[in-house]
């Protein structure tokens, strides 16, 4: 028995997460894994009606959940940054989610920009780099800035003393020994575990070098203990176009936090659209997990039933894999791309007229053909 917890979440977010849930509850159909679903309704409605974001009681409940499966939040009447700071961001930091998976999968009858299969996993660090919040606006022309970087690995005091005739701003980024080291190791590991034979580190090493020479160091040092697997690096602005001009001469693609947050929406473009987009975001000592399209709440089209619940459906499918059901992982993609391929529920984000349910019943049905043959 699995006990996932389920933010269902704004706009397009209860939508796809309906078909989700079908999703699962065939594969319990086939396979007879149990899920237990508890509901959680922290999103925009919620706060606008309570002033609510994410209680810190739920954080105690949720440990004792197997994994989460969360849709998407925000919406045009709340403030940006709100919901995302204290809701998804409390889950990533709050379980230490330090792993952002990211795969990049084209299927067969999608059209896309590139024109070439591609498989790629890009796993993003998910808590350092430029996104540990830590900097200052400084109007004063003697001052010192405090900062201080809390993190379940660490905890990092800084004074910055400054003397300035100009009013300006500044933020730092932070690579941590042990927070790149495990990022990186999982990288390796999940090569290894898929039997790949390639990890691609990006960074920009050339110019903003304390931090990303640093990272190398540690990514080299990660990399000798997997002779198997071969390496190499590449600068971020270079990944920008490759990853259009060649993108299948990549496998895994292991980066710090802000270029792998700019380079997976990349990703999705070359994958033919947002709607197919999944990630999962982990802990694999804590084997907990976070699993959500990378898109958000898309409130332009909410309510009208005609959003892909693919990229939810394929966050699934990231989850059972994390789960160890890996069979069952295998079919929801397996079946997702055989429905692509027929192309005859397509929703209109991929060209189609197929409403969200359509397409959620679709791959369920083939669910079910399909798992004859497994
Ligand atoms: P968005 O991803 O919601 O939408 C961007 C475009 O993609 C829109 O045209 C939308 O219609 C389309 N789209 C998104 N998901 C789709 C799907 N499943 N099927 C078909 N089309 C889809 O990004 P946007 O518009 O920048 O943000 C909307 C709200 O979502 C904002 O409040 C934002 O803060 C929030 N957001 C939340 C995220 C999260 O919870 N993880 C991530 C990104 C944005
Ligand atoms: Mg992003």
């Amino acid at each position: 028995m699995y006990k996932i917890a389920v933010f269902k979440g704004d706009g397009v977010g209860p939508e796809v997460i309906r078909e989700a849930i079908k999703v699962l509850n065939t594969i319990s159909e086939i396979y007879g894994i149990d899920f237990e679903f508890l509901d959680y309704p922290y999103g925009a409605e919620h706060y606008l009606k309570t002033g609510e974001t994410l209680p810190d009681y739920v954080l105690d409940e949720l440990k004792e959940c197997d994994a989460i499966l969360f849709s998407a939040v925000g919406d045009p009447r709340v403030k940006p940054g709100i919901l995302e700071q204290e809701i998804l961001l409390k889950l990533r930091f709050h379980f230490d989610l330090y792993v952002n998976l990211r795969p990049i999968i084209t299927f067969e009858g999608v059209k896309t920009p590139i024109n070439k299969r591609v498989r790629i996993y890009y796993i993003r660090e998910n808590t350092e780099d430029f996104y540990v919040a830590a900097g200052d606006h400084v109007s004063k022309t003697k001052y010192t800035s405090k900062l201080n970087i809390k993190r379940n690995l660490y905890n990092i005091k800084m004074n910055i003393d400054i003397e300035s005739d100009e009013e300006f701003a500044y933020q730092i980024g932070v690579i941590s020994k042990k927070g790149a080291e495990r990022v990186i190791r999982f990288a390796f590991e999940f090569a290894k575990e898929k039997g790949l034979s390639k990890v691609t580190s990006v960074d920009k090493a050339n110019v903003l070098s304390y931090i990303y020479n640093f990272w190398r160091d540690i990514f080299k040092d990660v990399a000798s203990k997997f002779p198997e697997i071969s390496y190499e690096f590449v600068y971020v602005d270079a990944m920008a176009m490759y990853l259009i001009t060649k993108p299948e001469s990549f496998e895994v693609i292991v980066s710090p936090n802000m270029f792998g947050d700019i380079l997976t929406d990349l990703g999705a473009a070359i994958q033919g659209g947002i709607g197919l987009a999944p990630s999962a975001n982990i802990n694999p000592e804590k084997k907990f997990g976070m699993f959500e399209p990378i898109h958000g709440s898309a409130p332009d089209i909410a309510g009208k039933n005609i959003s892909n619940p693919i990229a939810m459906i394929l966050s699934t499918a990231l989850m059972l894999d994390f789960l160890g059901e890996k069979d069952a992982s295998k079919i929801v993609e397996k079946s997702v791309s055989e429905i692509l391929k027929e192309g005859k529920y397509l929703t209109p984000d991929l060209g189609g007229n197929a409403k969200t349910y359509q397409v959620g019943d679709a791959i369920c049905k083939k669910l079910k053909e399909i798992s004859k043959q497994f």
